[in-house]
């Protein structure tokens, strides 16, 4: 993890100044340095650079005291918000990282109205050089990243390492969901989870196979039935040293299907590709429980993972099938690629079984959510308006946006009737988002309050931006962290 430093010095490889259309317009009212600000007056004279939001430009070698000087463009000043500023931070870094320099200075000075600013200058340090590149050959064409030291005119330090502990959560959860399927399968998952559990002194359980059987939890067992790889459920706690009295007990639940091909009703041709990431909810919570350790959180966290391989085999669950989740209900399968309210069905009862303050869930869940809301935006379902409320501003402080979906459709409550059975697994594709989220409900404790976060959408960055790097996003870990921050 990197370095940081006070700027005390002007040593640095690179400075970074991160500008709206407005500060290139007034660079004599910047309190920068007169080297500095010559230099700026002339470029942005000469329109060179104008702030524009996503440009970024490099003067190299413009003088003795720095060899590279980066501005990047805000745009527009009255839209700059914090989130922007993180992605810019992030991008600046990993340009100026590809581009071979070791340090790095940013002036803040600009932007120090923002609140939180030296945090998420901690998040965009620790995520900057973040790619999934352990499988590629390390040649002489290889582009390295050699960023390591940074440097702020503004730096608080404790509000820097906090933003630090974030990115860290989130890498950590991004570097399994990148693992493909044939290096984590439930059993390694359950290992990961175990050696977290270690490090941060937290209380794990895994069940087996034999133990999910005794445990009633049908849903899991039915998913992982067609694979070699038999599945898992995970529970991690975490308790604060110094709980505050009465302190907050919050459950969250992922969905970690290793890899999700369909089963028997298998995905056609591109559908599966990808599918290595329908376990990122649970490798959301390991980052969760991760960060809240960390950041020594005042508040209980249970943190349940619900990990199967859906493969069709002989041995797989068949359509027709009728199974029972945990809390007795009864499921007729329809569709063996409606496997994730499967396997959440179960971990859903145990979290009400623990009877904590509120439960979210994150799943990877519909491809219907993805469509509805695009791959920007998750989806939120939740039988609570006040954490909503609390949900949302999370979503709003950390970028990671969600929209509020309905939980309530008399229409669609209709076809969660099986003629056979309690429930059918999968209804018609219209509203298929809002189907699952309703499945799930007949799981949950009607008294506790809980969150559905649809997160099938933000899933997987086809190509970097911002702090995203291709590949997994870990979409929801920031969000969470902030919620269980500021409770
Ligand atoms: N894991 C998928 C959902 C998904 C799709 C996540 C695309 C990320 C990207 C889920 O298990 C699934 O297969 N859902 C089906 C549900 C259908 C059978 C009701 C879908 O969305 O097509
Ligand atoms: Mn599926
Ligand atoms: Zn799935």
């Amino acid at each position: 993890m990197p370095q940081f430093n006070q700027l005390n010095n002007n040593s640095a490889d690179s400075f970074l100044l991160l500008l709206s259309e407005e500060d290139c317009g007034n660079i004599s009212s910047l309190s920068i340095n007169d080297n500095l600000k010559e230099i700026l007056t002339d470029l942005t004279s000469r329109k060179d650079f104008k702030g524009k939001k996503g440009s970024l430009i490099r003067i190299p070698a413009f003088n003795t005291e720095f060899k590279n000087l980066y501005l990047a463009g805000l745009g527009k000043k009255e839209k700059v918000n914090l989130n922007l500023i993180r992605d810019s931070l992030t991008w600046g870094f990993r340009t100026i990282g590809r581009q071979h320099n070791k340090s790095a200075a940013v002036i803040l000075e600009n932007l120090k109205d923002f609140e939180g600013l030296c945090f998420v200058l901690g998040e965009a340090a620790g995520l900057c050089g973040y790619t999934f590149d352990k499988y590629k050959t390390k040649d002489e064409n290889y582009e390295s990243f050699s960023l390591e030291e940074f440097y702020s005119d503004l730096y608080e330090p404790d509000e820097f390492n906090k933003g630090m502990k974030f990115a860290e959560a989130q890498i950590f959860s991004r570097e399994i969901i990148n693992e493909p399927g044939c290096s984590v399968w439930p059993e390694v998952l359950a290992e990961k989870a175990e050696a977290l559990a270690k490090e941060y002194n937290l209380a794990c359980e895994i069940w087996d196979e034999k133990k999910l059987e005794s445990e009633k939890m049908g849903g899991i067992l039915a998913v992982g039935s067609g694979s070699e790889n038999p599945p898992r459920f995970i529970h991690l706690t975490y308790k604060p040293s110094k709980p505050s009295n009465p302190s907050k007990k919050i459950a969250i639940v992922g969905k970690g299907i290793t890899f999700d091909s369909g089963g028997l009703n298998i995905k056609p041709d591109n559908f599966m590709l990808t599918m290595k990431g329908d376990k990122t909810g649970a490798c959301n919570v390991l980052g969760i429980m991760k960060g809240a350790a960390e950041l020594g959180l005042n508040v209980e966290v249970h943190g349940l993972l619900a990990v199967a391989e859906n493969l069709p085999s002989g041995s797989s669950y068949k359509p027709d099938d009728i199974i029972t989740a945990r809390n007795g209900k009864t499921i007729e399968i329809n569709n063996t690629d409606a496997e994730g309210r499967l396997v959440l069905s179960d971990a859903l009862c145990f979290a009400s079984e623990l009877k904590p303050d509120a439960i979210i869930d994150m799943a990877t869940l519909t491809g219907a959510c993805m469509v509805a809301l695009g791959k920007w935006r998750a989806g939120l379902f939740c039988n609570n308006d006040e954490l909503a409320e609390q949900i949302l501003t999370s979503s709003k402080n950390t970028g990671e946006e969600l929209w509020r979906m309905p939980l309530e459709d008399e229409h669609i409550a209709e076809t969660l009737k099986s003629p056979y059975a309690d429930l059918i697994n999968c209804g018609e594709r219209y509203g298929g988002a809002i189907f699952a989220a309703m499945f799930l409900k007949e799981f949950v404790d009607e008294k506790i309050s809980w969150a559905h976060i649809d997160i099938a959408g933000p899933d997987f960055k086809d190509k970097e931006y911002g702090v995203y790097a291709k590949g997994a996003s870990a979409f929801g870990v920031r969000m969470c962290l902030d919620y269980l921050m500021k409770l």
